[in-house]
């Protein structure tokens, strides 16, 4: 018999009602179908917060939420009042944390190439620190500080040369990477002494991240002992770790906790006889299970002996990863989530791709109609946020769900919004 969805898979304040209907935060999905319709992100505001605050106590020396995971201005001032700062990739991430009422000097700023507009951007409005990822960014802040004669706080982003074991894609702390200076060759150990003795630079500490969706325990320590040897070595007293850490998406997958990452890196840090400030910047293990996405079926199409093709109103453009990563996702009928699920269906999205397929290999209860309304659990981080406007889809509405009640955080795009940025 096929098992029924794990809830360890499921956002923390999941239940059944009496008729089967899953709720979520205390609310039904149907009702929020009602409300807002499909497809829907819900995520779930307690396990959010909940998740922030095991991050706070496994790094208290620091954590930011690295906010390309999934980012509006109710999720930079939730993990805000958690005690966290945020991780900003980009101009555009920074100025949405701004607006939230984040303070710029809880800001982190990285990218591979931040332009002179975003370097400027850091310093005029304060951001805390800069992570600086090459030789030519350095070139670019020392440009800046000719007139704003305001140096950056910075760390300066390693390679360790670590392999993350996880998709190609997504690992960055490898020799062969395009993020910041590899240790081995030793121009990590110049970025660092150009840092040091320049007047546009107070360089604080050192940076790694090796990668995302990352379960083995052991590419955690490896990276952090080659960062703490390098600190030591140069007298720095700040370690940033990234993030990285994974999360099960299917029945059958697990992993070790925000808690037992701290744990895992502050071993390695103490045996260090320098004492060094460690922080974190995780976003997949804040928000990924907090959320679903809700989607109604709207064809079912049997390939007798091949298999049967379900579609649903979404697709691609609001969950990108199983076309970009290959990734697995499980699914469940809202309306059954207690049932055993025995059919097997690919599902797959309403674009003009035959890559646009959100579960490849899925379970669904047997008896699926159009109309029902399926639920993919784990869309939390990189689903909304890397979402598109691919065939001029709109982008789905966010609720956040908490004590019985829904919130909308970001409303369903309109055909007007398709056109904000057309002049002609
Ligand atoms: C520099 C940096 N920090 C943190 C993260 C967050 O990683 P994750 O969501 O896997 O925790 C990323 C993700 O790519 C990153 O590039």
């Amino acid at each position: 018999m096929a098992e029924r969805i794990s809830r360890a898979l499921l956002p923390d304040n999941t239940s059944v009602a009496d008729d089967g209907m899953a709720t979520f935060g205390g609310v039904r999905t149907d009702d929020l179908v009602t409300q807002f319709g499909t497809p829907l992100f819900v995520y779930d505001e307690d396990h959010i917060r909940k998740r922030c605050q095991e991050a706070v106590k496994a790094f208290p020396d620091g954590v930011s939420y690295a906010s390309k995971a999934f980012l509006c201005k109710a999720i930079a001032k939730l993990v805000h009042e958690e005690g966290m700062g945020l991780d900003v990739a980009t101009i555009g991430e920074a100025y949405i944390a701004l607006q939230s009422g984040v303070p710029a000097s809880d800001l982190t700023l990285h990218g591979n190439n931040k332009s002179m507009e975003e370097l400027r951007y850091a310093v005029d409005n304060g951001i805390g620190k800069v992570v600086i990822d090459s030789f030519d960014e350095i070139d670019k802040i020392e440009h800046l500080y000719a007139t704003t004669r305001k140096p950056i706080k910075a760390l300066v982003r390693v390679t360790p040369g670590v392999e993350a074991y996880t998709h190609k894609y997504v690992t960055t702390g490898q020799v062969d990477s395009k993020f910041g200076f590899t240790v081995q060759n030793g121009q990590a150990g110049k970025a660092i002494e150009r840092a040091k003795s320049s007047g546009a630079i107070d360089l604080i500490g050192l940076h790694a991240h090796i990668g995302s969706q990352i379960f083995t325990s052991d590419s955690f320590r490896k990276s952090t002992d080659i960062l703490v040897n390098l600190a030591e070595h140069f007298g720095l007293p700040e370690l940033c770790v990234g993030g990285g850490l994974g999360v099960p998406y299917l029945n059958d997958e697990s992993s070790i906790s925000i808690s037992e990452w701290g744990r895992i890196v502050h071993d390695i840090s103490n045996s260090s006889s320098a004492t060094l400030k460690i922080t974190s910047e995780p976003g997949r293990s804040i928000v990924a299970s907090s959320a679903v996405t809700i989607y109604t079926v709207g064809t079912i199409k049997e390939i007798e002996g091949v298999r049967t093709y379900v579609a649903v109103d979404g697709g691609m453009h609001d969950n990108p990863r199983p076309a970009l990563y290959g990734s697995d996702y499980e699914t469940f009928l809202a309306r059954s989530i207690n049932e055993p699920r025995e059919q097997k269906i690919t599902l797959v999205g309403k674009h003009c791709e035959s890559g646009d397929v959100l579960v490849k290999e899925g379970d669904i209860q047997d008896d699926l109609v159009v109309g029902d309304l399926l639920v993919t659990p784990v869309t939390g981080a990189y689903g909304h946020s890397m979402g598109s406007n691919y065939n001029k889809v709109l982008r789905p509405a966010v609720v956040f769900v908490q004590g019985g009640k829904s919130r909308l955080v970001l409303r369903r795009e309109e055909l007007s919004d398709l056109l904000n940025s057309d002049v002609a």
